[in-house]
């Protein structure tokens, strides 16, 4: 699902550079959930980054679902992150004007599925989140755990091959964190998804299949 060859990223801003990961090969294969832990600014946020197609590598080659990204345009970056890839953030990143329902619906309406296939589509992403009861409430009117169980529900409707979530439990106590991560590794399970997973947590590295540890933006273990 996953290749990288020698991924090398440098961040340049102004007259200092820095290098963010330094080397980085790695395979992830169908279905796996793989934990990428690290301390802070090791480089977990940019690997994210760059297999999301959201920025591209310096040196190297990234595959992702049989689509070499360092080869496709812009263009078709978006549509392979639209159809295939999503994506779950510390922050939620919601939209505050959209309720729970059309924040889920949102991503199917930018990839074409059927208007009248989405409301079911939607409504059966809640369910699995166990949120319906909250869909027509605004992201103010969640808790932190809602919240990005909404984003999960956003993140899967387009039923995408791989989920990347960075830190998806940051920002939650460890109860609702737990709640989210047992949520990701039964879905993982039951819909055979790829899981690439950013993190601090022993917690969220002991659900994974494989956890593999940056350090300086270089493979430590695996
Ligand atoms: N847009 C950018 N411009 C310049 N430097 C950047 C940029 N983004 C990240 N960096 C630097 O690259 C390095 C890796 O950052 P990255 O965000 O990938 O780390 P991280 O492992 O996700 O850290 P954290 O655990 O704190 O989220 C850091 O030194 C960071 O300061
Ligand atoms: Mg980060």
């Amino acid at each position: 699902m996953i290749l990288l060859a020698d991924v090398h990223k440098v961040y340049r801003a102004g007259e200092v550079a820095v290098s963010a990961l330094a080397g980085v090969s790695l395979t992830v294969a169908p279905g796996e959930f793989v934990a990428v832990i690290g301390p802070s600014g090791c480089g977990k946020s940019t690997l994210l980054n760059l297999v999301a197609g959201l920025d591209r590598p310096t040196r190297g080659t990234i595959l992702v679902d049989g689509v070499d990204l360092t080869r496709s345009a812009d263009g078709a970056l978006s549509r392979l992150r639209r159809e295939r890839i999503g994506i779950v953030f510390q922050f939620y990143n919601l939209l505050p004007h959209l309720t729970a329902r059309e924040n889920v619906a949102l991503p199917l309406l930018l990839n074409g599925t059927p208007i009248p296939e989405i409301a079911s589509r939607v409504g059966e992403e809640l369910e699995t989140v166990e949120l319906l009861p909250r869909a027509d409430h605004f992201p103010h009117e969640l808790s932190g755990g809602e919240m990005q169980r909404v984003a999960i529900a956003r993140a899967l409707a387009p039923r995408p091959a791989l989920l990347l979530a960075d830190e998806p439990t940051g920002n939650l106590d460890s109860e609702r964190g737990g709640a989210v991560l047992a949520l990701l590794r039964r879905l993982n399970r039951a819909r055979a998804f790829t899981v690439l997973l950013a993190t601090h947590s022993a917690e969220a590295a002991a659900v994974a299949d494989r956890v593999v540890r940056l350090r300086d933006g270089r493979l430590e273990a695996d």
